[in-house]
Parts: structure tokens; C-alpha cells; sequence
């Protein structure tokens, strides 16, 4: 059978698993060089696509080596590391070290082999970092080198796909963009039932600690008279009984001027009586959102969760008494004592929900999004309540169906589910990147000399 004619070539740096090189295949595109340092991606990226990429991209050193190395192409793209201007991370950007400046790598090859278009896609936060100035620097330069460029968020729940994952997308033409339009959402409400397989073999348990914490907030959920409104800020059971001071002063200043018995007659986590304690036994029994040496003033937020955690308590204690008597919350870690109902007016049956545990705490969602893949660890892949998961049991997603959330069903992934999830939590959405390349590289064509280059399949 005759290949289909390449409209265009394309290069995919921190190609990950290959998220843009899905999405521009399918568009009639060929790779022609990725750059993938990492040893068991860069491997499965000549697995799925056929290309061995080039490892480090700090190795590109020079316009030479670039010249020498890159093959001539039309579209460049490129999901440059996003821990420097993530919100998780501390932050430090284009001074975060080498990892920090990959963004001037994208600059400079763009500088050197100057393809007629580029897709960039970064964190949403990038485009608050430093007031703003961090995206503005990026803006600019890429202007600098006659490339019109616009900025725009887009997430896979506007396109269908059940998951919440909004990022930040640059797109560059050397030839002006009056033709591009960013593409429009989707009207339709996704649900997560589309991307589970119906014979998926969990892998793994649900530890047991962690399935009796879920029992645990699904029983407080069930006693919860429906007249009651769930709470909308994060449920911090610590809070219930304690009585210990959070506004004009607080366990850590008492500390730090070793005052202890500043907080006789106080009760901390649970109701655990203060008296008499040590500074040391008392900080057990402080919850570790109030307990942070140099926390001596709280701010106003977490003041204000204080509060509400106790007079929601307070005004609940008839039916919230006889669930701490039950379930001794205190016996477990304090991330299974906090609960965020992100389902407000849902059904209270927890078994309906998808569930993640975070060291926020355990959070139910209805089932029409998936939580937003991060590069996570075993314990935080999305759990799946009984009635929803297909198996009739509470599960874990699996790393096909988490794939299926990033649009990239049908490449083969990391052996090890870790790997697998951790590498799917940094992907690219592949339908989201189609839906903004169609309309970006429409008047793109063939390229008449057809550079060979031994990294090209
Ligand atoms: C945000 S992820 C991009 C994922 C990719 N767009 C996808 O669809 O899977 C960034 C990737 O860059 C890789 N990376 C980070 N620093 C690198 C470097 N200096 N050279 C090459 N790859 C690097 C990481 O291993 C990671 O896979």
C-alpha cells in the first residue's frame, strides 16, 4: 500500500511519550528528530514512532551542533519542562538552573533552523509567573526571530475527553497568523464511563488503610442529613472537638516563646486535652496545618477553614459525634483525615464518585472528569467508586485508561505502571494538540527537497 504523501516534517523535543508526535502524525506529518533524555522513554519513543531521539538537549550546544544535528523541518514543538513555573514547584523559572533556561534551547533552535511554525506548551501558571513578565520575555523573543505568536488555555474537557487538565499553548508563524483561529470547545458533558475499558485487570490493590478511610467519609457522607450542605471548603476532621487558639494567637507562637501552658485548658486534634503536656507531646496532638515552627501568625485563609471546620462541627456534633466515636479518625495518617466534597448537590453515595488521595486530603469528584493527571505517585492514580468503576469494586484507573485521557490510546507505555502514570501526567493531550495544529498548518505542503538525516525513520 502506498504511504499517504508527509504534508509536513516536525521535530518533538522533551518528547515524552510522544503526545504532539500522535497528534501531527495524524495530521499527515512526519517526525524527523525528538530529543528525550530520559533513558526508558527515549527507548519507547523509537518503539512507538520509529525515530531514536537525541538525549539531552543541553548537549545542542552551539548553532553548529544544532545545524549539524536537527534536520530541516516545518514545525517545531516543544513541552518544555514545567516544574520552574509550576505552582507545585518553588517557582524559580529561567533561574531554575539549566532546567529553568530550556525554554532559550527552543529559542535557539527556532533561531538557527527557522521552521515555519511552532506549538509550545507549558503550565497555565507560566502566564502569571512574575507578574507576567516570564511569558511576556517568551513572547517577545519569539517575535524577535518574525514569528507572530499567540497565547491561549486550552483542556481536553472542552474537547470531550473527561479530564480537567488546562495548560498554556503558544503558537508561532513566520507567516503571520490572520488565518489561524484558536479552535472552538466542544458543547457536550464528558463522562469518565468513555474512557474506562469494561475488562480492565486492576493491577494493584487498594491498600487497606486506604479503602477504610473511603468507608470512613462514604459513612460520614450517608449520616449527613440531606438538608445539611456539604461543606465547600476542605473537611478537616482534626477540627472537630478542638478548641486550641488560631486567631490572635497560636500553638506555634506559645512554642516559641516556650510558653506551654499558654495552652492549658485548650484541646488540640480531636479533642485531645493540652494541660499539663510537654512542648514536644503537645505537638502531637496539634494538627501539622497548625503546628509549623515559624507558623506564628496563621493567614487568613487558613484561619478561615479553622472556623468553618468547627462550627460546621459544632452545628453537626448530633450526627458527627457518633461517626468520630466510630471511625477514631485519629488512628489514621491526617491526608485520610481531610475530605474535599467536590461534588456539591451530588448524590451522597461515595461508591458514585471518583476519588483521589492527596496530602490535601481524599477528594470526591463527580464521575464526569477525571482528576488532572500529575506526574504521580502509585497512591495518587484516580480511584474508581464500586457503582462506577464497571467492576462493580472499587479500583484504581488503569494506565490504558489514564492514557485514553491524554488521547493517547493507541501507543504502548512504560512497563512499569509507575513509570507509566508518572510519564502520563506530563504528556500533552493529543486531541487538544490536533485541534489547535489542524487549523495552525492547514496551508502547509509537501517540502520539495527531502532532507535525509539517520534519525529519521
Ligand atoms: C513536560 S514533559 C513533556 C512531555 C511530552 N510533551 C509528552 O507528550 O509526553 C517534559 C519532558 O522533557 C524531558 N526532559 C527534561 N529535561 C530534558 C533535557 N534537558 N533534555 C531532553 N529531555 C528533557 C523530561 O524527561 C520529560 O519527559
Amino acid at each position: 500500500m502506498d504511504q499517504p504523501a508527509v504534508r509536513f516534517r516536525f521535530i518533538d523535543l522533551f518528547a515524552g511519550l510522544g503526545g504532539f508526535h500522535v497528534a501531527l502524525r495524524d495530521l499527515g506529518g512526519q517526525g524527523v528528530f525528538a530529543a528525550e533524555w530520559e533513558p526508558t522513554l527515549n527507548t519507547l519513543y523509537e518503539h512507538n514512532f520509529g525515530i531514536s531521539p537525541w538525549s539531552d538537549v543541553n548537549e545542542l550546544d552551539s548553532d553548529e551542533v544544532i545545524a549539524q544535528m536537527i534536520p530541516d523541518h516545518d514545525v517545531l514543538t516543544a513541552g518544555f519542562p514545567c516544574q520552574p513555573f509550576s505552582k507545585a514547584g518553588e517557582q524559580l523559572g529561567f533561574e531554575h538552573t539549566l532546567q529553568g533556561r530550556l525554554f532559550f534551547k527552543v529559542f535557539d533552535i527556532l533561531s538557527v533552523k527557522r521552521p515555519r511554525r511552532f506549538i509550545l506548551e507549558n503550565v497555565p501558571n507560566i502566564l502569571q509567573h512574575r507578574g507576567g513578565q516570564t511569558a511576556a520575555t517568551i513572547v517577545a523573543k519569539l517575535e524577535g526571530l518574525g514569528y507572530e505568536v499567540q497565547v491561549h488555555r486550552l483542556s481536553p474537557h472542552q474537547f470531550g475527553i473527561p479530564q480537567v487538565r488546562e495548560r498554556a499553548y503558544f503558537v508561532g508563524s513566520l507567516d503571520g497568523l490572520n488565518a489561524f483561529e484558536w479552535p472552538t470547545e466542544f458543547e457536550e458533558s464528558t463522562s469518565i464511563a468513555s474512557v474506562l475499558h469494561p475488562d480492565a485487570q486492576a493491577s494493584r490493590d487498594i491498600p487497606e488503610q486506604t479503602l477504610r478511610a473511603i468507608d470512613m467519609w462514604g459513612d460520614f457522607l450517608s449520616r449527613s442529613p440531606a438538608t445539611v450542605k456539604l461543606p465547600w471548603f476542605p473537611i478537616w476532621s482534626m477540627e472537630f472537638r478542638a478548641t486550641y487558639p488560631f486567631e490572635t494567637t497560636t500553638p506555634p507562637k506559645s512554642w516559641a516563646r516556650r510558653r506551654p501552658r499558654e495552652l492549658d485548658g485548650f484541646a488540640g486534634s480531636f479533642g485531645f486535652p493540652l494541660e499539663r503536656l510537654s512542648i514536644r507531646e503537645q505537638r502531637r496532638l496539634i494538627p501539622s496545618h497548625s503546628g509549623r515552627d515559624g507558623d506564628i501568625e496563621f493567614p487568613v485563609w487558613k484561619q478561615k477553614f479553622i472556623r468553618q471546620n468547627r462550627e460546621f462541627f459544632l452545628t453537626n456534633r448530633k450526627w458527627i459525634e457518633p461517626w468520630l466515636d466510630k471511625w477514631q479518625p485519629w488512628e489514621l495518617p491526617s491526608s485520610f483525615q481531610k475530605f474535599e466534597w467536590n461534588a456539591q448537590g451530588g448524590v451522597r453515595d461515595i461508591d458514585e464518585h471518583v476519588l483521589q488521595v492527596r496530602a490535601s486530603g481524599i477528594r470526591a469528584k463527580r464521575p464526569v472528569t477525571a482528576p488532572s493527571l500529575i506526574a504521580m505517585t502509585n497512591t495518587q492514580v484516580p480511584i474508581l467508586g464500586a457503582n462506577i468503576s464497571r467492576t462493580g469494586k472499587r479500583r484504581y484507573m488503569t494506565p490504558e485508561e489514564c492514557a485514553e485521557l491524554q488521547s493517547l490510546g493507541g501507543i504502548e507505555l512504560p512497563e512499569s505502571d509507575l513509570q507509566a502514570y508518572k510519564a502520563l501526567g506530563n504528556a500533552v493531550n493529543a486531541s487538544v494538540v490536533r485541534a489547535i495544529a489542524h487549523p495552525l498548518l492547514a496551508d502547509l505542503r509537501p517540502a520539495k527537497k527531502n532532507a535525509a538525516h539517520p534519525q529519521a525513520a
